[in-house]
């Protein structure tokens, strides 16, 4: 049985206090931190990269799950890994040879993962199920925090769960307090938490809560 992960992800944090906001999400008890990089391209919207993922990750104990929602992501991975992320996460569709980017991930010393859009089937990722260390089921389209759960993403969480029972599956977009174990029923047993965490008066709080009820 999978640990029930809480991995708030800081791209709806305030960047000015950084180093606050990931102690209030250490001391709420989560388990990753999840760094969105975006680059205009693949998404709409333009985030941060390795540096400032480096700065987080000396600022915190937690470690980091890195999601490249970037195009030629071959050309960044090294970066990332040698910043210190535990997880470097790439988006099948960024990549045509996703296999070899997966196996470089690793032979780099980082745990590779793997997402998928909500579009695209849980088919396309199938014959690199053994090759990553977790795979992440985007439950909006990417690119923004904020914004509602798509619900057939849980049916695609349903169908991978029954497709590799011991897989560590991370859902990412529109998770709440009031939808979080509906994931978990589904077979998420780590969960991205973004706005839901950050746009609260309690990072903590709200993370503590948040660890309580996946956890109960
Ligand atoms: C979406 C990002 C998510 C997002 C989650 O492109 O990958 O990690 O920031 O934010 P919420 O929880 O607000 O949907
Ligand atoms: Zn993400």
């Amino acid at each position: 049985k999978q640990a029930q992960i809480i991995a708030p992800s800081v791209l709806n944090a305030n960047f000015l206090n950084l180093q606050s906001e990931l102690t209030a999400i250490e001391n709420g008890g989560a388990g990753l931190v999840h760094l969105d990089i975006m680059d205009g391209h693949f998404v709409p919207n333009i985030s941060f990269g390795p540096g400032i993922s480096g700065l987080i990750g000396k600022a915190t104990k937690l470690p980091l799950d890195c999601h490249l929602m970037i195009d030629n992501p071959e050309l960044f991975v090294d970066e990332f890994v040698k910043i210190g992320a535990r997880y470097v996460t790439v988006q099948a569709e960024s990549t045509i040879h996703l296999d070899r980017l997966l196996n470089r991930i690793r032979e780099l010393g980082a745990k590779p993962a793997v997402s998928i859009n909500p579009a695209t089937p849980i088919e396309n990722i199938k014959w690199v199920l053994d090759s990553v260390d977790m795979v992440l089921v985007m439950s909006v389209n990417p690119g923004f925090g904020g914004q509602s759960l798509i619900p057939y993403c849980l049916d695609k969480i349903r169908a991978l769960r029954e497709m590799k029972p011991e897989l560590d599956i991370e859902i990412d977009g529109g998770i709440k307090l009031d939808n979080i174990l509906e994931a978990k029923k589904a077979g998420a047993n780590i969960f991205v938490v973004g706005s839901a965490i950050f746009k609260t008066n309690s990072p903590e709080l709200t993370c503590r809560e948040f660890v309580g009820t996946v956890s109960a």
